[in-house]
């Protein structure tokens, strides 16, 4: 196989020059604040390693940071507390916290999405700021994007990808245990707090990016490359994946809130500050 050429590019404009006349400026710097914002929280939140669930009131609230929950100390890990040999191991100057065990794969997803890649390009490293807009003038002299080392790793996601789905698995049965409350006879019944209805929206909206994802798409029929000779049902999943791929922007965008918000309301709930209102 042919190495990619390198060509150098004439460095047309200066950092900021551009002939553009829209606010070119205000995509890049919503989505520096956005996803600075999210970073700033996640971590925040992955490092706590407490009230990232809430059992009150025969309520059963996970953190989606915190899912699955390996090892832990609530009622939802799935071997019990972290043991003698992962403790001898974990970092001295890093408090235990489950979500650090898991948080890698979603964030891996994200952070190497196509379309973040092409939203934090811009926002973060101005390269370029925007569509015909100049870029920093130390930049590469030879430019050969992401077909070589660093960038070349990004090709990763579709592997991330795989992961990310059975999240989506591990999400939705989070959600399921959100509807079942203990009542005071003992007896686990079917209910709804809004707790229940916040943990559901998380696995809908991340099912909406995550099926929406080009690697997917690809995966799922686009490598076959025919419209009309694959099988019906080939057909119906490349439609739908398609059809939520023209809304991944939104998805990636709704999903990113929502999930920071519902690691937010079981913290609100489990530390007191909010109560889970029951609606039935
Ligand atoms: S391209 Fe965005 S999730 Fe795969």
């Amino acid at each position: 196989m042919n190495e990619p050429a390198s060509l150098p590019l004439p460095q047309l404009r200066s950092l900021g020059e551009t002939s553009r006349k829209d606010a070119w400026w205000l995509q890049p710097a919503a989505t520096f604040a956005g996803l600075f914002a999210f970073i700033i929280y996640s971590t925040w939140a992955a490092f706590q390693g407490n009230h990232y669930w809430f059992a009150a009131g025969g309520a059963e609230y996970l953190s989606p940071f915190y899912s699955p929950e390996i090892f832990g100390n609530s009622p939802h890990a799935w071997f019990g507390p972290p043991p003698d040999w992962l403790m001898k191991i974990w970092p001295p100057f890093i408090p235990f916290s489950p979500a650090l065990l898991i948080l890698w794969a979603p964030g891996g997803f994200r952070f190497t999405c196509y379309y973040y890649r092409g939203a934090y390009y811009k926002a973060f490293w101005g390269d370029p700021p925007s569509c015909a807009v100049g870029e920093p003038g130390f930049r590469k002299k030879k430019y050969r994007g992401e077909n070589s080392f660093p960038l070349i790793i990004q090709n990763i996601h579709r592997y991330f990808l795989y992961l990310a789905l059975a999240f989506i698995g591990l999400l939705l049965f989070d959600a399921f245990k959100g509807f079942t409350f203990v009542d005071d006879d003992g007896h686990h019944r079917f209910g709804i707090g809004v707790g229940s209805l916040v943990l559901l929206i998380n696995p809908i909206l991340l099912g909406g990016y995550t099926f929406g994802c080009h690697s997917l798409r690809h995966l799922i029929g686009g490598r076959h490359d025919c419209m009309t000779n694959c099988s019906n049902a080939r057909q119906g999943a490349y439609k739908g994946v398609t059809c939520l791929n023209r809304k991944h922007m939104l998805f990636a965008w709704m999903s990113l809130f929502w999930v920071g918000f519902t690691d937010f309301y079981v913290r609100m709930c489990s530390t007191g500050v909010w109560t889970d209102l029951r609606i039935l």
